[in-house]
């Protein structure tokens, strides 16, 4: 799998790249650097600590100020190389890709219907390429579309993607064999 990814707003990148010097230059750190813990683990409970590094998560500061991540243009290539089981773990989690919150999924009719079922998505020959970018930024298709912007967000990585669009376009029926061999 090969994913290439194109910004679509310079100026915005470089006003982030001048942020991050500033940020640099007042010798702020990360929380990881701060505290000597990893960085958040997917599917495991958020960190607390620091939260006024994540002004959304915080009453006080001016997260309506703050600019959307950039719209990102994605290009897929290549094969297919994701773990179903591993795909369907990812979009079921809630803390992780939550996708049932708004889809029913395949194995899964209890997801939610703020989105289109994509429980048969396997049987709808949607080119890979459009699916990677609909999860990836799905701004590129409708800017007000009520579906997370994963990538830019760095919600998921392009390989949990591959893993969730493995789950996606595996049928149901293999799906299920190819957890239980796990
Ligand atoms: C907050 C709700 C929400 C969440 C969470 C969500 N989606 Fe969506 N999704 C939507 C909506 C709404 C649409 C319809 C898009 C539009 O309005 O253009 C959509 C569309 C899609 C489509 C296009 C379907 C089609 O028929 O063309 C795919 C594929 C998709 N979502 C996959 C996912 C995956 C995979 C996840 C989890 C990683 C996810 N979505 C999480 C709301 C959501």
């Amino acid at each position: 799998m090969r994913v290439t990814i194109h910004e679509t707003r310079g100026w915005i990148r470089s006003a982030r790249v001048l942020a991050l010097l500033l940020a640099v230059a007042s010798g702020s750190t990360t929380w990881a650097e701060e505290t000597g813990k990893t960085e958040w683990v997917p599917g495991e409970p958020y960190p607390t600590a620091l939260l006024d590094r994540y002004p959304c998560h915080d009453y006080e500061l001016p997260c309506g100020n703050m600019a959307p991540p950039i719209v990102q243009q994605v290009e897929f290539s290549g094969e297919l190389t994701g773990d179903s089981a591993l795909g369907e773990k990812i979009a079921t989690n809630l803390r992780w890709g939550n996708c049932l919150s708004c889809h029913k999924l395949p194995g899964h009719p209890e997801g939610g219907t703020i989105g289109p079922s994509l429980a048969d998505y396997s049987t709808r020959s949607l080119p890979l390429s459009y699916t990677y970018q609909r999860i990836w930024d799905v701004r590129v298709f409708n800017p007000n579309a009520h579906m997370p912007v994963y990538g830019p967000n760095r919600i998921l990585t392009p390989e949990d993607i591959g893993h969730v669009m493995a789950y996606l376009y595996v049928p149901h029926a293999e799906n299920r064999i190819a957890a239980k061999q796990d």
